[in-house]
This record gives structure tokens, C-alpha cells and sequence, in this order.
């Protein structure tokens, strides 16, 4: 597939104010808020100092979490790690359009880089619109009055469509940047020739990209098979009407994902031999690790997939000639719950079949393990690689297109 969008490579930036999106969305810690891993921000380093260096006066706009998610906060911290990672200073403004962001962007000298406010503060970011449409809201009307160039580095997001990611490039000369190209041509190259049997294991939280990704691979054939592990797995056993448990049942509301349930019934009764759903889990009982068949869930939190599910999935993926991965397959951040992740992460590098892992918690978890070298590719994105790799048209990379056409 021949990609046509502009890269940095198209425009000069010396003394020209260009605005970047990024994606430096990270892992935090529920209860001291510190930022848990960085690896999102490593990525980004090579754009923001090709455009300092070049002469940019660079403004960073970014994202963390959602709106009433406990991780949802302001990217000061963000910009202290940022700073370190760069090496140069990283001008941080409480602020994402208003009199103190526009008098600190008026202040920026050519190499300087400002991080402006979490983007999602503002309402208007979180609208679920067309992307023409996201150009016609305040944030973007304001900041392209005062900007040369639209780069776009935030592949991970690039399958929203809100108008932080889609808006500017109808305003303003813009370009992926130096992250966003290397996820492409990676991504679609890999898309150009999938080997069989491919096999999707599709975990962590983010049920609804998840499931959403499951009902396309398995209505245009392109998967083999799906392993199912994290908070998805818990939506496939109670749609398969298995006992999870009433506080796993609970959760499962508070989350907001209930209505999902109906639609995996129906993916169950069309695809039953093609999705692979946990025989046993692992439960936490006074913080510790109790594995259970499915028939034995007690009313207690699942926490991760049980021993004998790893077993099973881990010859699914060795027999499989391509592996897409997305999410973590428990709570891995606490030891006694990451052994279905490790042993995941273990058996797809191990496998001969060549891999895409995605996701900010699994590619953590992946580099921490010192997996690096042995996953074919290690993806920025979670819901944006395998949202891609599912054949979806991703908005970002479609107006990058459209506008890359009239340059
Ligand atoms: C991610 O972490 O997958 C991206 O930052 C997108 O976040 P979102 O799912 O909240 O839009």
C-alpha cells in the first residue's frame, strides 16, 4: 500500500511557530499519580529536536487519559520527564488557547518548546465529530492564527477524530511527523503481507476498541483466531454465561461496557470456533493469586487469566505465522498478576511467526522484559495499531492524506 502524506522533510521551519500533536498519554500510578513509564515520550524525542534544532519555535499539544478516569490530569509532570528526556528545557503553561497560553507562545524564541494544558480539558476536544467538522471549534481557530505548521507525531491517537488530531490540518500546512511515518510504513507494510494462520490476542481495558476490532477481523476474515485475555476475556465468559463473580459483574457496569455483552453473544454464536476464551482465571484473594476454573469463580476480582488458559494460548500463538497483540492480559503492574502477561509477551517472542505487539501498557511491560529485539515491532499505539492492522481507515492518517494531495 503507497502512502501519500507530507513529512517534515516538505517544510522549512526556521523562526515558524509549528504545532505538534503528540501522544505522551502514560501509565500513572492510581495513588501517588507519578508517571509510571516514559517510553511514549522516548518516542517523540527525535521529531521535537529535528524541529528545535531546525529552528521551530515548537508547541506540543497532548492528551492524558479521559475525562472521569482517575489518571485524567495536567501535564505538568509530563513536561519535567519530557525535559529530561530532551535534555532542554520544555516551557510547561496551565493553559491550552486562552491569554496565558497565547502570551507564552507570543514569548517563544526559534528552538524553544512549550507544552501546552491536557487537550481534553477543553469540552469541545472529546466531541465524537466528522474531521472537517473538528476545525471549527475554538482551540484550533485560535491556535492556527497564530501558527505556520500542523505535524501530527501522535500516531497512537490517530485513531480518534477529534479536533486537536484531525482539526489543524484543515487550517494549516501540515505533515506527520518523524514517529507517525515510522508507524505507517511499518504498519501497512506489515498489512501487505500477513501470513496464516494470524492470530489476535486482544486484552487490557479498552474493551470498546477491542471488541470493535474483533467483530471487523472476524467479518472480513483476516484473523484465524482471537485469544481473548484482560477485562475483555470477562466480557466474553459472561457473555458465554459463566458465574464471573458479582463484583466482576459490577465492574464490568461501571466501566460502562455492559451493552457490549449483547454484541458478543452474537460474535460468539456467528465465530464460536474461531474465539478463544479463558478456562480459568486468576482470582485475587487477600492479595494474593488463586487460579480457578471458570466453572468456580468466586465473588472475587479477576485479576488475571488462569495457568491452564496461558498454556493454551501459548500454542496458539507458537503455531501461528502472524501475532497481533494489544493489551495487557491481567493487572500486571502487581507481580502476583503479570504471569499471563509475561508469559504472553514470553511466548509471542518466542514464536517464529512475525509479531506487532501495541498499547502503552503492554509495549511497557514488553520493554521491560528486555523483549525489544525480539518482537518484530513494538507499536506506539494500542487502539490505533491494531484499530490498523483490522483494516480500519484511521482519521488521522485520512486527512493526512487528503491534505497531503493538495500540496
Ligand atoms: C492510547 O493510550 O491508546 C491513546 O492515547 C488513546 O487514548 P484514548 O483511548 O483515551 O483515546
Amino acid at each position: 500500500m503507497s502512502l501519500k502524506f507530507n513529512t517534515i522533510d516538505d517544510f522549512q521551519f526556521n523562526n515558524k511557530t509549528v504545532l505538534v500533536r503528540v501522544d505522551i498519554n502514560s501509565p500513572v500510578d492510581p495513588n501517588t499519580g507519578i508517571i509510571l513509564d516514559d517510553t511514549r515520550m522516548k518516542l517523540h524525542a527525535e521529531t521535537i529536536h529535528e524541529l528545535a534544532n531546525k529552528g521551530a519555535k515548537t508547541i506540543l499539544l497532548a492528551h492524558q487519559s479521559r475525562p472521569g478516569k482517575k489518571d485524567f490530569t495536567t501535564l505538568e509532570q509530563h513536561a519535567n520527564v519530557l525535559s529530561e528526556i530532551l535534555g532542554r528545557p520544555v516551557i510547561y503553561v496551565e493553559d491550552i488557547f486562552g491569554c496565558a497560553a497565547m502570551e507564552t507562545i507570543a514569548r517563544l524564541e526559534p528552538g524553544d518548546v512549550l507544552l501546552l494544558e491536557n487537550v481534553r480539558f477543553y469540552s469541545e476536544e472529546v466531541l465524537k465529530r466528522e474531521a472537517h467538522l473538528q476545525a471549527d471549534t475554538h482551540m484550533v481557530r485560535k491556535l492556527s492564527s497564530i501558527a505556520d505548521y500542523f505535524i501530527n507525531d501522535a500516531f497512537a491517537t490517530a485513531h480518534r477524530s477529534q479536533p486537536s488530531l484531525v482539526g489543524f490540518a484543515f487550517e494549516l500546512p501540515s505533515a506527520a511527523g518523524r514517529l507517525m511515518e515510522k508507524e505507517l510504513r511499518i504498519l501497512y507494510g506489515a498489512l501487505d503481507n500477513v501470513q496464516r494462520p494470524c492470530v489476535y490476542v486482544l486484552g487490557g481495558v479498552k474493551v470498546d476498541d477491542s471488541i470493535m476490532v474483533i467483530e471487523n477481523v472476524l467479518e472480513n476474515g483476516s484473523a484465524d483466531f482471537i485469544l481473548t485475555t484482560g477485562l475483555v476475556a470477562n466480557i466474553f465468559l459472561l457473555a458465554s454465561k459463566v458465574k464471573i463473580g458479582k463484583c466482576n459483574k459490577e465492574f464490568i457496569e461501571k466501566k460502562g461496557y455492559f451493552d457490549f455483552v449483547k454484541v458478543v453473544e452474537r460474535l460468539i454464536a456467528k465465530f464460536k470456533d474461531k474465539i478463544l476464551i479463558p478456562i480459568d482465571v486468576a482470582v485475587c484473594k487477600d492479595n494474593k493469586r488463586m487460579d480457578v476454573p471458570v466453572n468456580e469463580i468466586p465473588d472475587l476480582p479477576i485479576y488475571d487469566i488462569g495457568t491452564e488458559t496461558i498454556k493454551l494460548y501459548a500454542q496458539k500463538i507458537r503455531q501461528a505465522k502472524t501475532i497481533f497483540a494489544n493489551g495487557p492480559a491481567g493487572v500486571f503492574e502487581n507481580p502476583e498478576f503479570s504471569i499471563g502477561t509475561d508469559d504472553i509477551l514470553n511466548a509471542i517472542a518466542s514464536s517464529d511467526g512475525f509479531s506487532i505487539i501495541g498499547g502503552g501498557h503492554l509495549a511497557a511491560a514488553a520493554v521491560q522484559m528486555g523483549f525489544e529485539g525480539k518482537i518484530d515491532h513494538i507499536s506506539s499505539g494500542g487502539g490505533a495499531s491494531i484499530s490498523l492492522l483490522a483494516g480500519e481507515e484511521l482519521p488521522v492518517v485520512k486527512v493526512l492524506e487528503e491534505v497531503a494531495v493538495k500540496k
